[in-house]
């Protein structure tokens, strides 16, 4: 009942020559897939001349970031608004590379939340323990408080735009992947936060998705567990073949 979410983000990545080269592989390659959700996340400079090529496809846009702010004196950032205005559909709120360079807090993150749903974007919500915090034994202490604080305030009917990507920090960039046990017992522990704060049927409807070193290799045993409904994808979204592969896991 939950359609597979199958993301990338691009991270700092890809001049529009090459963003436009990776998405015009992409359409063909993905042109016949039509039972899961695909996202390509590239950087602002690339969003307009990527949601151009895209027209007519099946793979969805989405930024990396927003300010929760529709507009006004706030030098080099980007509003909601001017997101949906190119064309999004999703913005990644909360990546841990946004907490760790950009010192994001959890009360920061909830009203991005809150814009990107007042203005029909869908947020994709990471939330995610550092290797200090699970080698501690704290990791679903600190998910439980993320989970909680970014979504405080958000309502039932509006989880059901939101995507919750799970993406331990230690699995980011790393080649280090959380086991599918790990990933799936996290997943189970994000959708009974969601079952306290919702009810069962929509946690059960709201999408989680992994993310932290998805590949090739790794992604068909990560997509068999029950609680995992997609993937947030960064290194290996840059290629074509290899974010091909990933779509179609199972295939
Ligand atoms: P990675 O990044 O796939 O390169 O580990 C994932 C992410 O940061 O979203």
């Amino acid at each position: 009942m939950r359609v597979p979410l199958m993301a990338g983000n691009w991270k700092m990545y890809k001049s529009v020559g090459e963003a436009i080269a990776l998405v015009q592989a992409l359409k063909e390659s993905l042109a016949d897939i039509a039972d899961r959700e695909i996202l390509v996340c590239p950087p602002f400079t690339a969003l307009y001349p990527v949601a151009e090529t895209l027209k007519g496809s099946n793979i969805e846009l989405g930024a990396q970031n927003i300010y929760p702010k529709e507009e006004g004196a706030y030098t080099g950032e980007i509003s909601p608004t001017m997101l949906v205005d190119v064309g999004c559909r999703y913005v990644i709120v909360g990546h841990s590379e946004r907490r760790q360079h950009f010192k994001e807090s959890d009360e920061f993150i909830n009203r991005k939340v809150h814009l990107a749903l007042e203005h029909g974007l869908r947020p994709i919500l990471c939330v995610g323990e550092t290797l200090e915090e699970r080698e501690a034994g704290h990791e679903v202490e600190v998910v439980t408080k993320q989970v909680q604080e970014c979504l405080a305030g958000v309502t039932g009917e509006e989880i059901k735009e939101v995507v919750v990507a799970y993406e331990p920090v230690w699995a980011i960039g790393t080649g280090l992947t959380a086991t599918p046990r790990q990933a799936q017992a996290m997943h189970e522990t994000i959708r009974d936060i969601l079952q306290d704060l919702y009810g069962q049927e929509t946690a059960e409807a709201t999408r989680i998705i992994y993310g932290g070193s998805v590949k090739p290799d790794n992604v068909d045993d990560l997509m068999r567990e029950p609680d995992i409904d997609g993937t947030l994808v960064g290194g290996a979204s840059l290629k074509a073949e290899s974010f091909t592969r990933i779509v179609k896991n199972d295939e």
